[in-house]
């Protein structure tokens, strides 16, 4: 049997990297070997260059950018996605695709249609079966994200930006319904886990 792809999104500071660990051991509670990954990564390429794109010291045109995302992302579908999901196992990635419609369509303005030809190109007709979308205000993400010490290339973009990719990841929650739950990621980390759980045990019961 197939496995599941469940994707987490959300503007920096949203909380998905709190939900991570909990929604993998849900999974592996109902018995269900689950691997956890994330992108830009997931692979010793996608890795080198992730830190590429998040280096601050580091400037460049922002397709070179997009394309760097979907460089990653070919790589982490064939040496990890598809291999796993072909044995069956579940894979929970922080973050895919829509982060690219969010962050270089929305944050950084390039066109659309770009994108969703690199998507095509690189991923075809798939799609993660689940996407948990964690939404908060721009302002909590910064307030979360000025505790971290040393912020990346993107965390020290400035509100609009965000503005802009939170603008995207809504659109983009409208355009699939189906794919992509809300998840209200302003209020408190347990009442964000019970509607996590509920989400999720909505998708066991049906696989
Ligand atoms: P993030 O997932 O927030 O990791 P951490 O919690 O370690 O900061 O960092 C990844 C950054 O990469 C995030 O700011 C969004 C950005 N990104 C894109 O701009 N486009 C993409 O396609 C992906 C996958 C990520």
């Amino acid at each position: 049997m197939q496995g599941k792809f469940i994707t987490l999104e959300g503007i920096d500071g949203a909380g998905k990297s709190t939900q991570l660990a909990w929604i993998v051991e849900l999974l592996q509670r109902a018995g269900l070997v689950a691997i956890v990954s994330r992108e830009p990564g997931g692979t010793p390429l996608g890795e080198q260059l992730r830190a590429l794109v998040l280096d601050n010291a580091m400037t460049m045109h922002p397709e070179t950018e997009a394309l760097l995302m979907f460089a990653a992302r070919r790589e982490h579908l064939d040496k990890l996605i598809l291999p796993a999901l072909a044995q069956g196992q579940w894979v929970v990635s922080d973050r895919f695709t829509d982060a690219s419609f969010a962050y270089q369509g929305g944050g950084r303005e390039l066109d659309r249609d770009k994108l969703a030809t690199l998507e095509r190109w690189t991923q075809g007709v798939l799609q993660p079966d689940l996407t948990l979308y964690f939404d908060v205000p721009v302002e909590l993400g910064q307030q979360r994200v000025k505790q971290i010490k040393v912020v990346d290339r993107f965390e020290k973009e400035k509100t609009e930006f965000f503005q802009r990719v939170r603008a995207a990841y809504l659109d983009r929650a409208k355009q699939f319904p189906e794919r992509i739950k809300i998840v209200d990621g302003s209020q408190p980390v347990t009442v964000v886990k019970a509607a996590v759980e509920r989400i999720l045990l909505d998708v066991l019961n049906r696989a």
